[in-house]
């Protein structure tokens, strides 16, 4: 896979992709992210990007042309243009998900009030907001989707298991884990976690799982049988 990004800070990109996890994967040839500034690409000899709205109102756009240089060279057959506004479809696991089988991602970041509104009729495949509230650009949110969908290739993470067991596979939240020490400021691991028996280790952690997802995020809960499921392990782990 392939992922550019088109921003006005590509130093942030820059930075992020390099470190951690995601800077070992690019080491490994798993994916290639590639930053452009975009005013490297304005026709304009002061470098502008951004214009006044036509109609008035507050704020600069991004102008179409720029953006257009920019997608026209980076741009393939293969390719998926996402442009990250908080006006959007909301992000979320199963929205990473479906972008994973993708050879090519363009993400634009967006700046000021937006971009001009003919690039997106014209180019863009899909708009992602990353949540319900508004940033001052749009690197970070290109940052988050694009974390999301890395993390998912295979190879990236040291474990299926880690993809599998995390919080929002299976709609449910994480269950609490502990490591050493046994005790810390007087507070113990549950006992369960230490006796060695994994059916019952199991059935905590699910049950764990399902009573944070109703104390922190009861709408993800579809169905009812999971509530069931919950008085019947109550009985057991309250
Ligand atoms: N740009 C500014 N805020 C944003 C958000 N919430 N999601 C995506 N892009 C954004």
């Amino acid at each position: 896979m392939r992922i550019d990004v088109i921003t006005l800070f590509p130093e942030i990109i820059e930075t992020y992709v390099n470190t951690g996890i995601i800077g070992r994967a690019l080491k490994n040839n798993l994916l290639k992210v590639n930053y452009v500034n975009l005013r490297d690409f304005s026709n304009d000899k002061h470098k502008r990007v951004d214009d006044y709205p036509y109609g008035g109102g507050p704020g600069m756009l991004i102008k179409p042309e720029p953006l257009y240089n920019a997608i026209k060279e980076l741009k393939n057959d293969d390719t998926y243009i996402i442009y990250l506004t908080p006006k959007g479809n909301l992000l979320s696991q199963k929205k990473s998900n479906s972008f994973i089988n993708k050879k090519h991602l363009l993400l634009i970041a967006g700046h000021y009030e937006g971009i001009d509104q003919r690039i997106i009729d014209m180019y863009v495949d899909e708009e992602i907001s990353i949540g319900d509230y508004v940033l001052t650009g749009g690197e970070l949110p290109c940052l988050v989707m694009l974390d999301s969908i890395v993390r998912l290739i295979p190879g990236v993470l040291g474990s299926n298991e880690s993809i599998i067991e995390e919080s929002h596979n299976d709609n449910l939240l994480e269950y609490p884990q502990y490591t050493r020490p046994e005790k810390f400021m007087g507070a113990e691991v549950p006992k369960i976690l230490l006796s060695g028996n994994h059916k019952k280790i199991k059935e905590w952690r699910r049950y764990k799982s399902i009573e944070n997802t109703i104390i922190n995020r009861a709408d993800l809960i579809k169905d009812n049988k999971i509530i069931e499921e919950f008085m019947k392990l109550k009985k057991t782990y309250k």
